[in-house]
C-alpha cells in the first residue's frame, strides 16, 4: 500500500500510513511503520498523542534512528521531532529534540562555548542524546546536561526533570527504564562553559590527543576537529554505509573474570572503572574471535572497527541480528563473556 498523507487536526499534522522507514534508520533497513507522524511543537506532539490513544496504538519516539535496528514492520506510531531551534543564553544552551545532534556541537564550539565537543560528529539527534546518554572520547552527555523537557504521554503534561533526575549511566538513563513508554522529549538543555585559559579540556583518549598535538595545541575547536578526524577513519559515514555506531556494549566485569582473561590473552584491552570492576573492549574480543571484517549476506562486521555492524546494502534486520547473534555465540564462547547489544533492537 501507498503511503497516504491525512491531516488530522488543525494544528497541521500531517499522518502518513504505511510509511517506508529506510530512511530514518541508519542501518537502512527497509521496514514500514503503520503511521508516521512528525512534531514541530508542543501543541502539535499533543495532536499526535490524543489521536495515539483514540486509535490504541503503540508508539515509538524516533530521532535519527542512529541507534535502532528494525527487524521487523513497526505495528503503531512512529513520532519524529523536527522542532530544529537552538536558544544560548550566557553558558546555557537550550535545544529542540530535533536539532540533529552534530549541528547543536559545531554551534556551540563556534560560539566558544566548551562540553560537547568531543561528542562531535555523533549521528542522531538532540532528543535522543540524554536517552541512551551519548558517549565518546572520555566525555558523556551526562556531563553537561542540566535539564530535560518532556512531555507526559499519559497526563499530557509539560515535565522537567534535571540531569540527575535523568539517573544516568553508561549509554542508559531514566528514558530507558521508569520513563520509557512515557515521555516524549522536547528540549534538553546544557550546561556549558566558556573556553578560558583554565577551561578542562578532556584529552584523556590518546588518539584524541596526538591529533589535537598535530593541529597545533589543545582548544575547544581543534579537539572538535580532531575528534572528526578519528570518527571518520574509524566509523562508517552512515549516509554511505547503513550502521548504528557501536552494536554492543563494552562490558563490566569483577576483577577475577578479568584476570582469568589476561592468563589466556594478555594483551587484553580493558579500563578500570571507580567501582573496581574493569569494562573489556568488546570490539577487541570480536576481533580476536575472527569476525572482523566478516560478513553473512550482506550484514557485516565493519573492517575498521569490530564492535559495528554495517548493512553492506539491502540486508534486512533479521540478516543483522543473525550476524550479532553469532558474534554473541564466538564471544561467549571463547571468553564467557554475554555481550549486551547497544542498540535498541525492534
Ligand atoms: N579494539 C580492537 N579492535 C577493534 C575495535 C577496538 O582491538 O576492532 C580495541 C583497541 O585497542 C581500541 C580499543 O578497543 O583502542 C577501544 O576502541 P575504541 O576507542 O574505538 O572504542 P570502543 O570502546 O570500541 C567506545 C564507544 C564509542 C565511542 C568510542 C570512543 C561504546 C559501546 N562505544 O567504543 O561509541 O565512540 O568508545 O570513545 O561504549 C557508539 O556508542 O555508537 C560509539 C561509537
Amino acid at each position: 500500500m501507498a503511503s497516504v498523507n491525512k491531516t488530522i487536526s488543525d494544528h497541521g499534522i500531517s499522518l502518513m500510513e504505511n510509511f517506508p522507514m529506510e530512511k530514518y534508520n541508519t542501518f537502512h533497513v527497509a521496514v514500514n511503520s503503520k503511521y508516521f507522524s512528525e512534531f514541530d511543537s508542543d501543541e502539535s506532539l499533543y495532536e499526535i498523542l490524543d489521536f495515539m490513544e483514540t486509535n490504541k496504538l503503540s508508539h515509538l519516539v524516533l530521532g535519527g534512528g542512529a541507534n535502532i535496528l528494525f527487524t521487523k514492520d513497526f505495528d503503531g506510531i512512529v513520532i519524529h521531532p523536527v522542532s530544529d531551534n537552538i536558544v544560548v543564553d550566557g553558558d546555557i544552551a537550550v535545544a529542540d529534540a530535533g536539532v540533529v545532534w552534530d549541528k547543536l556541537v559545531e554551534t556551540t564550539v563556534s560560539m566558544g562555548l566548551g562540553g560537547l565537543e568531543n561528542l562531535s560528529l555523533i549521528p542522531g539527534t538532540v532528543g535522543a542524546a540524554p536517552v541512551q546518554n551519548i558517549g565518546a572520547y572520555g566525555v558523556e552527555a551526562k556531563d553537561s546536561i542540566l535539564w530535560v523537557e518532556y512531555a507526559g504521554v499519559k497526563d499530557r503534561k509539560l515535565h522537567r526533570i534535571s540531569g540527575k533526575e535523568c539517573k544516568f549511566g553508561y549509554r542508559d538513563s531514566i528514558f530507558k527504564h521508569e520513563l520509557k513508554e512515557e515521555a516524549v522529549i522536547l528540549r534538553v538543555a546544557f550546561k556549558l562553559t566558556r573556553e578560558s585559559e583554565d577551561y578542562p579540556y578532556n584529552v584523556e583518549y590518546g588518539a584524541l590527543r596526538a591529533k589535537v598535538s598535530e593541529l597545533g595545541g589543545v582548544s575547544i575547536s581543534n579537539i572538535r576537529k580532531a575528534t572528526i578526524d578519528i570518527r571518520s577513519s574509524k566509523l562508517p559515514d552512515p549516509a554511505i554505509l547503513g550502521s548504528a555506531g557501536s552494536f554492543f556494549r563494552n562490558p563490566e566485569v569483577a576483577k577475577e573474570k578479568l584476570d582469568g582473561i589476561k592468563s589466556r590473552f594478555s594483551e587484553v584491552v580493558y579500563f578500570p572503572l571507580e567501582n573496581g570492576n574493569y569494562k573489556i573492549s568488546a570490539g577487541w574480543m570480536i576481533e580476536k574471535t575472527g569476525w572482523k571484517g566478516r560478513a553473512i549476506g550482506n550484514a557485516a562486521v565493519h573492517d575498521k572497527q569490530a564492535l559495528v555492524l554495517v548493512n553492506k546494502g539491502f540486508a534486512t534486520g533479521q540478516d543483522i541480528l543473525r550476524l550479532s547473534d553469532s558474534i554473541r555465540h564466538d564471544v561467549e564462547n571463547t571468553f564467557g563473556i554475554i555481550l549486551h547489544p547497544e542498540v535498541i533492537i525492534l
